[in-house]
């Protein structure tokens, strides 16, 4: 039987140190790391990722601000926001809640963002800086994810690592977290051939599929550490991940559960984010 990787208590460990490290800061600099939210429309899934944001800017010491526009919102009147944030001292960190309304480009609101505020790392400057290996930013859940891996104790050198998904948000920058660390590294996505076998030669599977329960036990190899990004919602409003659980657990040596699993991460990988931006934004006075 797996072992849990508890996403929880890490993530608890990493807000429990960045609110250590933001009183010291606070004293020091007279201010406190500042980070906006903003999210457009009622989508409702957004919105609990929205509030457990503040409510681990609260948590830490952070001075946040939350901007909830209505789903008619223009893609002018978004941009004319984020320049409005782009120029604020008090904000070091801006996160547009994804996804934007069909009428808003995704990409033209991205590319607004100051690539130093940039605390998703969604920016191209900052995809690109990740593909170098010299970032400044993260993107919060491939870094949750890193977390969680080296947390199983595990080393990446010479490893086997299976991505399953090719999202710029997760499957991509994942991909390119682990080969920094010296794994070998595939990516599968939709049109892969031979999935199955593929997964199976996993020492580290990392899936991000958005399929409830897609990848069963027999994907696994005996003893691969697998990670969960999913987040599903059956029809009995139970949430699971993109892996079942219980076949998968009887495999794996770590794995990671849903909810309680990567989530959490994502959240304290953003505080960590938000932090080094508010540090940058120091270095630049
Ligand atoms: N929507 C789902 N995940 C994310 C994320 O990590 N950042 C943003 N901005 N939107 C998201």
């Amino acid at each position: 039987m797996a072992k849990i990787l508890d996403g929880k208590a890490v993530s608890q460990r990493v807000k429990d140190d960045l609110k250590k490290e933001t009183e010291k800061f606070v004293k020091d600099n007279g201010f406190a790391p500042g980070l906006a939210v903003v999210i457009v429309g009622n989508d409702p899934a957004s919105r609990v990722y929205v509030n457990s944001k503040k409510r681990a800017c609260e948590e830490i010491g952070y001075y946040s601000e939350e901007h909830a526009l209505c789903e008619s919102t223009t893609e002018d009147e978004l941009l004319n926001l984020v320049e409005k944030l782009n120029n604020d001292d008090k904000i070091h960190g801006i996160l547009v809640q994804l996804p934007l309304p069909k009428h808003i480009n995704e990409e033209t609101i991205i590319n607004a963002i100051n690539p130093k505020k940039d605390v998703d790392a969604f920016h191209p400057v900052n995809v690109g800086k990740i593909m170098i290996g010299n970032f400044d930013f993260l993107p919060c859940t491939p870094a949750g994810v890193m977390e969680l891996i080296k947390e199983s104790g595990i080393s990446l050198e010479g490893k086997n690592c299976v991505v399953i998904g090719r999202s710029n948000i997760v499957g991509k920058p994942q991909a390119m977290l682990l080969l920094h660390k010296n794994a070998t590294v595939t990516i599968c996505h939709s049109k892969t051939k031979n999935l199955k076998e593929i997964a199976q030669t996993a020492d580290v599977l990392v899936v991000a599929v958005g399929r409830a329960q897609m990848i069963t036990g027999d994907y696994i190899k005996e003893g691969a550490v697998v990670i969960d990004v999913g987040m599903n919602r059956l029809e009995n409003k139970k949430l699971v991940g993109d892996v079942d659980f219980e076949s998968a657990s009887k495999k794996a040596s770590y794995i990671t559960p849903v909810p309680g699993g990567v989530g959490p991460m994502t959240i304290a990988m953003l505080m960590k984010n938000t932090l080094t931006a508010a540090k940058k934004a120091l270095e630049n006075k």
